[in-house]
């Protein structure tokens, strides 16, 4: 028996088709194009791919490779893909599809100058979207939670975005950025999805598709098993998507979420997009979502195979083993979301019955995410 913290998806069974469902939601075609063109921004290219030979003998799996995603655009997340691309298309659409960096340049400024950007954010996507704004020249206004930390404040004012701060967790803010977005004519850049409103989430994921695209191409080899942490969903839906729509087999994917803010646990047993169980308040703020973004439900909801929770404890130990790897492994910074990947694998290869369940071993491969570094949450 598998324990209650894990639980499959009933729905993923083989042969499973990336279909014209899951295409909409992440198109694998451009990616690698995508990755190029991004090199037109200042600082940016691929992050590492660190494999750690010492920790995967340590939890009893053949490799395990992380995705130093820390290092991306010197930002310290993954999120700094969506947000930027996401501004990107908005505005190349208006404009009728220049290159980066004519945009960035000013040679449309008449046309682009009228945006202003909203969002809310827990505080990294909210810094991704101001780095947006501020590459292209626009005005930002990002809608912070109660809990997110000063230091996250401090680096969305620092890219010159104003914020609002709200008396409410994640999902208070993003109603709030609804409200007044549409009352002062503000384009969101939003990482979820609602009724209505999926061009920009989905523009967001496209961008996180890079990262999963630089992974294969510095592995080589295609991974059999992902352990992906999810908030609303974006991530873990351009992770699982791409790699299932580009690799020859599709490896197993295991989602992994904060106990109180379990909302894809939740929703694979109802079936549906359902809410969390608990309230969200979590360490591990860039997952402290308590619904998910209905968009990305054709590629998670049907095609994750797993999902699991981990408890707030489970957070330092993973952290720690990053930053002071044994046997020669390289050293990563991650902050607590970043780590909740590795979390969960070590969740699972503690309990014999979730590691037979999910068939890991000496002939898995696994590849893991750190979605952030340490950012103001110095490392343990
Ligand atoms: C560091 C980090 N990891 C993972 C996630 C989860 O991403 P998503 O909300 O797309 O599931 C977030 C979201 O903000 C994040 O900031």
């Amino acid at each position: 028996m598998v324990p209650a913290w894990l639980a499959q998806n009933p729905r993923a069974t083989p042969p499973l088709k990336f279909g014209r469902e899951q295409r909409f939601v992440v198109n694998p075609d451009g990616i690698a194009a995508l990755g190029e063109m991004l090199k037109e921004c200042p600082r940016h290219a691929p992050t590492p791919l660190y494999a750690l030979p010492a920790l995967a003998e340590r939890l009893g799996v053949g490799e395990l490779r992380v995705k130093d995603e820390s290092q991306r655009f010197g930002f310290g997340a993954f999120k700094a893909l969506g947000g930027v691309i996401a501004v990107y298309d908005v505005l190349a659409g208006a404009v009728g599809q220049p290159s980066f960096a004519d945009i960035m340049n000013g040679k449309h400024r008449q046309m682009t100058s009228r945006f202003v950007f909203a969002t809310a954010s827990s505080g990294n996507h909210g810094r991704s979207v101001a780095a947006g704004a501020k590459l292209f020249g626009n005005r930002c206004v990002i809608f912070l939670p109660k809990f997110t930390s000063v230091d996250k404040e401090a680096a969305i004012r620092a890219r010159g975005a104003e914020v609002i701060r709200i008396d409410g967790d994640y999902d208070t803010a993003v109603a709030e950025c609804r409200r007044q977005s549409q009352a002062k004519g503000w384009t969101i850049i939003s990482d979820t999805s609602w009724e209505g409103y999926d061009a920009v989430p989905r523009s967001v994921m496209r961008g996180y598709c890079v990262l999963a695209q630089e992974a294969i191409e510095q592995w080589g080899e295609a991974p059999t098993h992902v352990f992906v942490q999810a908030g609303v969903g974006g991530l873990a839906a351009a992770v699982i998507g791409h790699l299932w729509a580009v690799l020859s087999e599709r490896p197993t994917f295991i989602v992994v979420e904060p106990r109180s803010a379990d909302c894809w646990f939740q929703s694979n047993r109802a079936g549906k997009p359902a809410f969390a169980s608990g309230n969200a308040d979590t360490m591990m703020g860039g997952l402290a979502c308590r619904e998910i973004s209905p968009v990305t439900w054709p590629v998670v909801g049907l095609a994750a195979d797993w999902f699991m929770t981990i408890e707030e404890n489970d957070v330092l130990p993973a952290r720690h083993l990053l930053a002071h790897p044994a046997g020669g492994d390289p050293a990563i910074a991650s902050g607590p979301s970043g780590c909740a990947g590795l979390a969960g694998l070590m969740c699972v290869s503690a309990e014999p019955a979730a590691f037979a369940a999910l068939k890991l071993g000496g002939n898995a491969r696994v590849l893991l995410i750190n979605s952030e570094g340490n950012l103001g949450e110095p490392t343990p």
